[in-house]
């Protein structure tokens, strides 16, 4: 028994010996930090003394180092302020048209009717912005400010008969539709008919509204995939099997989801009514199915009859596929022409000009425009503005291209579209052509010459 007690009480030493050499070293360590602080402050203290020192012994130096300085800074500041005005009103191109100026923040997402009379944008500043788009290139275009309380709208899309546009809303994850009426004075007001019930638990990327009227469809960055009707009841719930998804959007025909990510390949539904106009199905068509790119497809963009889909890809390649095939009878998708674009390694956007003569890719700041003729490269506009480029639009004609990065919206001349049309016409007229036709392609030939002739 004793003997136990003896050893438990060296025990009990050798652990008070060892705390006691461990709190030791810690005293002696904080001592050493607090004396090197204290030497630090003094130093700082003696040189700010000696600045001062030297400030006050040259009387003039004081004066003229304390209006020297916050000259040199509101120089610096003014300079910036300059350059970055420089940027936002000077960047200049003999293609832009027009700067469609109203925005506060960021513009996100453009839609024009398709009556064509309006053009509709939203963006971070909380606000959508429907423009007089007969009249873009017009400084006294007429437009509508339209606010969406506590929250930003991230996609717009006018529904087919013009007469209200429906909208994401950021923070409540939600769609809403705004009615849009004609005031006496022949312009516009809108306010807000609908909130449809929340449909994603993640970002939503992608919304749109069939031109036929019969479904809207909105997509999660996930890969759940939602066709609504029009009042806000749930058709169908897809998944995309994607990973991720990045872009959906709803072909021209009204009849197709087109929707890409990480996957190689954008996958594509038919959305099917019965007779009676009753929702059926959407269906995978496996036969449309854009593929063939060797990494994930940023975004797919379509001509105005969607008889060609275009994709752009994480591999820098974009390809052009013709989509007006008897895919019913298991005919699939065919590639018309592929090509490289160039990228600094951001995600990148594609439009197809209404005839898909012209396919644009936009990436970074910069656009690419390719004759989808040649595959070659036609022209690039670059460092439009300082932020990404958000969206990129033809318009119904395919003259005019409008491109959203800033606040500001940029119209400008589709001037490769003439140059392809000239190309297509005279490729046409090597061949047997009724003399109407032929006539009729070389006044094409003729006018887009002569346009041309101002660049
Ligand atoms: C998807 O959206 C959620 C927010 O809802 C976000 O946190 C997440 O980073 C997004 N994922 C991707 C891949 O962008
Ligand atoms: C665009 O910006 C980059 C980097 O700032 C610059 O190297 C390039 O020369 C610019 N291009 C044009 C056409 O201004």
């Amino acid at each position: 028994m004793a003997e136990a007690n003896n050893s438990d009480f060296l025990i009990l030493i050798t652990i008070f010996v060892g705390l006691g050499v461990i709190i030791l070293v810690f005293l002696l360590k904080w001592i050493k930090q607090e004396q090197s602080n204290k030497d630090n402050t003094k130093n700082d203290k003696s040189a700010k003394s000696k600045s001062s020192s030297t400030e006050t012994s040259g009387k003039h130096g004081k004066k003229e180092q304390q209006a020297a300085k916050p000259k040199k800074k509101q120089l610096t500041e003014r300079e910036t302020r300059r350059t970055a005005r420089a940027n936002e009103k000077g960047f200049n191109h003999p293609w832009l048209l027009a700067t469609l100026k109203g925005h506060t923040g960021r513009v996100l997402d453009m839609d024009f009717s398709a009556n064509g009379k309006y053009l509709v944008s939203c963006g971070d500043d909380r606000t959508v912005f429907i423009w007089g788009a007969k009249e873009l290139a017009n400084k006294d275009r007429k437009s509508l400010r339209v606010n969406i309380e506590f929250d930003y709208a991230t996609h717009v899309k006018w529904s087919p008969d013009c007469k209200a546009f429906i909208i994401h809303r950021f923070n409540e994850n939600c769609l809403e539709v705004y009615k849009v009426d004609k005031k006496k004075d022949g312009w516009l007001t809108a306010s807000k008919a609908v909130t449809f019930p929340k449909g994603h638990d993640t970002d939503v990327i992608g919304m749109g509204i069939a031109s036929n009227g019969k479904f809207i469809m909105t997509c999660s960055n996930k890969t759940d995939m939602i066709v609504w009707d029009l009042k806000g009841e749930k058709l169908a719930k897809l998944d995309t099997f994607l990973m991720s998804t990045e872009c959906a959007k709803i072909s021209p025909c009204g009849r197709f989801i087109v929707a890409s990510g990480f996957t190689p390949e954008a996958k594509t539904w038919e959305v099917v009514f019965d007779k009676s106009g009753d929702f059926k199905e959407a269906k995978q068509v496996p036969q449309l199915n854009l593929g063939g790119h060797s990494s994930g497809v940023y975004d797919v963009a379509f001509d105005v009859d969607s008889s060609h889909m275009a994709t752009v890809s994480k591999d820098l390649t974009w390809r052009l596929f013709d989509t007006k095939v008897n895919y019913k009878q298991g005919q699939d998708a065919r590639l018309d022409i592929s090509g490289r674009y160039e990228s600094s390694s951001s995600k990148s956007l594609v439009a197809l000009s209404p005839n898909a003569e012209v396919l644009v890719v936009a990436t970074a700041n910069d656009l690419q425009f390719y004759s989808t003729m040649t595959g070659k490269l036609d022209s690039t506009v670059e460092n439009i503005s300082n932020e990404h480029i958000t969206s990129i639009l033809f318009d119904a004609s395919g003259k005019h291209l409008l491109v959203s990065s800033d606040k500001q919206i940029r119209v400008f001349l589709n001037v490769p579209g003439y140059r392809c049309a000239i190309a297509h016409a005279k490729e046409k007229l090597k061949e047997h052509q009724t003399s109407a036709t032929r006539e009729r392609l070389q006044q094409l030939v003729k006018e887009s010459e002569d346009f041309l002739k101002n660049f």
